[in-house]
């Protein structure tokens, strides 16, 4: 696992768009899993500009989201399809047939979840999963729970994360009891992960997946078994880390 702890939130989105634009450049038919909330927005910024100044071409690109809330359409600005289309795709160039984001409106959502993770098969694996971290150590939208689950599933939100995520939406009520989400198999199949997290409301969080035991009770701890995981983090949000000392730094 390596562990950058960044200045400021600015300097990780320049880092995180960096790695995954470099991971473009190298590979550019690659294979992004990515992410949403609010961790993800500087990076993305970044990655558009990348975009316009030429340096970043994402026409071969092929793109998986982790998740999306059931039952909000994909026209609802609360939905996740429509903060990628803002935040990211409408400002570069990946083909509108090579996105891919769970459907939470489908009729057989038992099929869906199914088909996902074929889909994520057949493109041949994600080449590098981009990952925030919710202040109760969820993944995507795999909650803390006796047992991790692999595969992609709907998921009923903890309380947790209704309420971390009501300020997106007018009310708490309105924010959607239930989710799809990639599962903790689809996510550590990927080849590479990088998590990015920042302030003081993540250090408790990080401090678990970093430095305590693996358990669904913290989601992101499964995190340790992974080969190559790279973590973009704010001073913030290392303050709970025992190696962590900012003097020294
Ligand atoms: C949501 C998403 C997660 C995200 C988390 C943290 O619940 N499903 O994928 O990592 O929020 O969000 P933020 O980056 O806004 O703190």
């Amino acid at each position: 696992m390596h562990l950058y702890v960044c200045r400021d939130y600015d300097t990780i989105s320049k880092k995180a768009a960096g790695l995954v634009g470099g991971m473009v450049s190298v590979k550019p038919n690659c294979i992004l899993g990515l992410a949403t909330g609010s961790s993800p927005i500087g990076m993305y910024e970044r990655l558009a500009e990348m975009y316009r100044d030429g340096i970043t071409d994402f026409s071969k690109v092929t793109t998986f989201n982790l998740d999306e809330y059931c039952a909000l359409s994909e026209e609802n600005d609360q939905s996740y399809h429509y903060f990628m289309r803002e935040h990211l795709f409408r400002h570069i160039n990946v083909p509108d047939e090579n996105i891919h984001i769970p459907s939470g409106c489908t009729q057989d959502m038992e099929m869906e979840c199914q088909q996902y993770d074929a889909a994520i098969a057949a493109a041949g694996g994600i080449d590098i999963q981009v990952l925030g971290i919710g202040s109760n150590g969820h993944i995507g939208f795999n909650e803390p729970a006796d047992a991790f689950i692999g595969p992609t599933h709907l998921v009923n939100l903890k309380e947790s994360t209704i309420k971390a995520n009501a300020r997106f939406f007018q009310s708490e009520a309105d924010v959607p009891r239930r989710a799809i989400s990639m599962g903790i198999g689809s996510i550590m199949a990927a080849k590479k992960i990088l998590l990015i997290a920042h302030g003081a409301n993540k250090a408790k969080a990080i401090t678990a997946t970093l430095e305590g035991p693996i358990t669904p009770e913290v989601p992101a701890s499964i995190l340790q078994l992974h080969p190559d995981v790279v973590m973009m983090i704010d001073q913030e949000a290392a303050a709970g880390l025992s190696e962590y000392q900012p003097e020294g730094r």
